[in-house]
């Protein structure tokens, strides 16, 4: 099929500097075969466009000018992986998914974008498949012959990993090395590029801010798993020049964030309490801080780790830390209840100040038997290599994810 060149212009140097709104402009012509040309002082992004191009999209098949990009991506089903599974649809990207076996419907977050693959305009697949079983991970990568593997799958719940520590080795852990392995024994090292979900768990107890140069101290069985497979990623780099990087992402969240995390637990509650469906909230360690960021900002920094050239671990983070109290305050706060603290530690309670209810209580069954006390998150070498900035703040964070449930709850009582 005949292709022109299309290119941009620019004097920026170095090209890793300017990724997001050039690259923005050649993606939606042409998503892929990015090349750098020089002439004189100028600097020239150009891409292959074919000439069949006409509504400026790559359409992900049937098209030999420009390589097809092919996304494998485990854990579809969770919070991270729908999101990019979504965003690398809107790339132009053929994606497969890997999701379990389940014995009640666990596609919720997929179901509006899946396509039967019956249909010619078919580009997501889903492949029942584990992370405990090496097999299957090797079949389904030989099946899909993908040129980008985004590893998202985990037992991803930390205070489940001290109840379940060695099924969250034998799959975060493990899981991560047999799909490493995977790419190896089927010689596909130097044609897929590999992205792990690595956490700012890893961190534990540094002291903030954390970076890609913080030592690690892991608090948790899930800690010590995601630093087993962090460091796999890095020898299979380093051992057989693997284009794998490591994602090392502060907690991010969003309406689709699993329920019994806490910032899920508390906006469901705030639109359950006032919705007269629930009294209380009851919540463990009040003082911890966490860096929240929104997810849908955090998939496009996993697309854009394995967009650059040469491979690298990435610190994922908006450089903000607000405690568990601060999240509940401000949630209350949607629905016009303004809390009062009483008591402290076991038995500090949140008050509704205009009404005196009790809608906060503190349950030590919620304590983990090692807490990681604060993280903030310096992603310095992300904003300046990858471009990458998070666009939503913690306020709009919390009033999204509240303005969601209590949408829901509606929808609920009108069925
Ligand atoms: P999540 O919502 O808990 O999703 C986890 C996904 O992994 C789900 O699709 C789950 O399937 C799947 N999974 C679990 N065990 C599996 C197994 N044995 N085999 C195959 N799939 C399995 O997690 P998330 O928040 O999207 O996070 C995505 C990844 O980023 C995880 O690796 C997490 O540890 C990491 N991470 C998350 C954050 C964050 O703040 N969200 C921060 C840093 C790192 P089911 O749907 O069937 O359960
Ligand atoms: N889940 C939960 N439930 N946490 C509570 C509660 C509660 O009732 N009460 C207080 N917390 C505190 C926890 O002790 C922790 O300090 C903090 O709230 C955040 O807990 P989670 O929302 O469960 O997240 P996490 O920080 O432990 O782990 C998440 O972020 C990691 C990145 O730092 C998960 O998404 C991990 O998969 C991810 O790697």
């Amino acid at each position: 099929m005949p292709a022109h060149e299309k290119c941009l212009l620019t004097t920026i140097r170095p090209a890793q500097q300017f990724p997001n709104q050039v690259r923005g402009l050649l993606d939606r012509i042409a998503p892929t075969a990015y090349d750098w040309r020089t002439t004189g002082p100028i600097r020239m992004l150009c891409a292959q466009v074919p000439d069949s191009n006409t509504d400026g999209r790559f359409s992900g098949r049937g098209d030999d000018s420009v390589a097809k990009q092919v996304a494998l991506i485990t854990g579809v089903t969770g919070q991270d992986g729908a999101l990019l599974a979504e965003f690398l649809l809107g790339k132009g990207y053929e994606v497969h998914g890997i999701k379990r076996r389940s014995s009640t419907f666990n596609t919720g977050r997929i179901d509006h974008f899946y396509v039967d693959p019956h249909e010619a305009s078919a580009r997501f697949f889903l492949h029942h498949g584990d992370m405990t079983d090496s097999t299957n991970l090797i079949r389904i990568v030989q099946e899909t012959q993908p040129t980008e593997i985004y590893n998202l799958a985990a037992q991803s719940h930390v205070q489940v990993s001290f109840e379940t520590p060695e099924h969250t080795a034998n799959v975060d852990a493990l899981g991560t090395l047999r799909l490493l392995e995977a790419i190896r024994i089927l010689g596909m090292t130097d044609r897929v590029r590999f992205y792990q979900a690595s956490s700012s768990e890893m961190f534990g107890s540094a002291p903030p801010p954390q970076s890609e140069q913080t030592p690690f101290q892991p608090r948790s069985p899930y800690a010590a798993a995601k630093l087993y497979a962090y460091w796999s990623t890095i020898n299979y780099r380093e051992a057989y020049g693997m284009h794998a990087s490591n994602g090392i992402l502060f907690n991010h969240e969003g309406p689709t964030r699993g329920e019994t995390f806490v910032t899920r637990k508390i906006t469901r509650a705030v639109a359950a309490i006032e919705a007269g469906l629930q009294d209380r909230l009851y919540l463990g360690n009040l003082n911890a801080r966490r860096d929240w960021g929104s997810a849908r900002d955090y998939v496009e920094g996993m697309w854009l780790m394995l967009a650059q050239d040469e491979p690298g671990d990435y610190v994922l983070a908006t450089g903000e830390t607000h405690s568990v109290r601060e999240f509940v305050e401000l949630a209350f706060e949607q629905v016009g209840v303004t809390l009062r603290w009483t008591g402290t530690e076991r038995d500090e309670h949140g008050i509704d100040a205009s009404s005196g209810a009790l809608l906060v209580e503190v349950d030590p069954h919620y304590f983990r038997p090692t807490e990681v006390d604060d993280l903030v998150g310096d992603a310095g070498k992300a904003h300046e290599i990858l471009g990458w900035r998070h666009r939503t703040t913690f306020r709009e964070l919390v009033e999204e994810m509240v303005a969601a449930d209590r949408e829901l709850l509606h929808k609920r009582s009108r069925m």
